[in-house]
């Protein structure tokens, strides 16, 4: 007897600046293909109408490139995913209307995905040798525009304990890289300038923020006006202390998240935790996040880095859970700049 045929998803991510498709089989992933953008590296930022632009190059190619690896022909797949937002407008509106458009021509179900959910969801992708965690569970789901504390009560119940309110996480990453003129995407950057560099070299004020909310934009400036001060009296500064002033930057931040990470943990009462993002691709973050956890008796889950920056995987994941619930999405869906987690 054949095997029954598992169901198989195309998911597409267009919110900022990756164009990425992924090909999901039941739930494992057969292809992730990712095609980054380099244009917005000299400008320290993502340039909106640019990044659109270089969407709509690269999604036909990238779409078919995913389908190709996995082997999979366009007539086989059950539903189209795509992130619907939150996001840059014009970014969203090419990844959307190219899925909306795919899903009709096959007349398949299209799923309009919300982005950070799908970073969480994420976790659920089957891989050989990890578990998914359990519900519920506390998920620290950090990227370039968002820094959340959740508690996940299923697949569908997000509950937000706390948000930054101003810069996320990693806007403070790419900022901070700004000032020391590293090219944009600054995170990983000074992920890796910081190995070399002591994280207690320079200290900055932390803010004073209520309850689980962080704020980062006090930072940001205390951050630039050190450097400034330094490079007034001498030129050599920034070249002189760059690992430093990264490991130094970095520390700060990783240690705010934490404080309000474990702050949650012991609110809730829940002891299994997640990380989620583009920012969770940060090696101090795991390892910090990791020996805080063995002295207070937490399980810690970590996705591998390819799903941690975006990508369609995790866009594929979360359109699997909504095909299940019957939430599938009409043509006349709008992209939105803006979503709340809630719903
Ligand atoms: O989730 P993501 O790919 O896109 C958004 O949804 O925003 O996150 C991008 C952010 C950027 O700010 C980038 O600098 C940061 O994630 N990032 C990192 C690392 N890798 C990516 N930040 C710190 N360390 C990293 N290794
Ligand atoms: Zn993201």
């Amino acid at each position: 007897m054949s095997e029954p045929k598992q169901i198989t998803i195309l998911g597409i991510e267009s919110s900022c600046d990756d164009t990425s498709a992924a090909v999901l089989r039941g739930f494992k992933i057969l292809a992730n293909i990712t095609a980054g953008q380099d244009v917005h590296r000299e400008y320290g930022g993502v340039v909106p109408e640019m990044a659109s632009r270089e969407h709509q190059k690269h999604i036909v190619p990238v779409v078919q490139a995913a389908l190709r690896k996995a082997g999979v022909s366009a007539a086989e797949l059950n539903a189209i995913a795509y992130t619907q937002g939150p996001g840059l407008l014009g970014s969203l509106l090419v990844g959307a209307s190219f899925a909306k458009s795919m899903a009709m021509a096959l007349g398949v179900p299209a799923l309009p995905v919300h982005h950070m959910k799908a970073h969480v969801l994420a976790h659920f992708i089957a891989q050989e040798g990890m578990s998914a965690p359990p519900f519920p569970f506390i998920c620290l789901t950090v990227s370039g525009g968002h820094t959340q504390i959740l508690n996940v009560h299923s697949t569908s119940h997000f509950e937000v304990l706390g948000q930054t309110t101003d810069d996320a996480a990693g806007e403070a990453f790419d900022k901070a890289a700004r000032v020391l003129g590293l090219p944009y995407p600054g995170g990983p950057e000074i992920d890796k300038l910081s190995r070399d560099g002591d994280p207690h070299k320079f200290t900055f004020t932390k803010p004073k923020v209520p309850g689980l909310d962080f704020s980062f934009s006090g930072l940001k400036t205390g951050f630039k006006l050190l450097v400034e001060k330094g490079q007034k009296n001498d030129a050599t500064f920034v070249g002189n202390n760059l690992n430093d002033l990264c490991a130094s930057i970095q520390h700060t931040i990783v240690s705010l998240l934490l404080a309000n990470l474990e702050k949650a943990l012991l609110q809730t009462g829940i002891s299994h935790v997640a990380l989620a993002g583009g920012v969770s691709a940060n090696s101090y973050l795991r390892a910090s996040l990791q020996s805080l956890a063995a002295k207070k008796g937490w399980t810690t889950y970590t996705t591998p880095l390819e799903y941690c920056t975006d990508n369609g995987a995790m866009i594929a994941i979360a359109g699997r859970f909504d095909l299940d619930a019957n939430r599938t999405g009409l043509l006349g869906d709008a992209a939105k700049a803006r979503m709340g987690m809630e719903g």
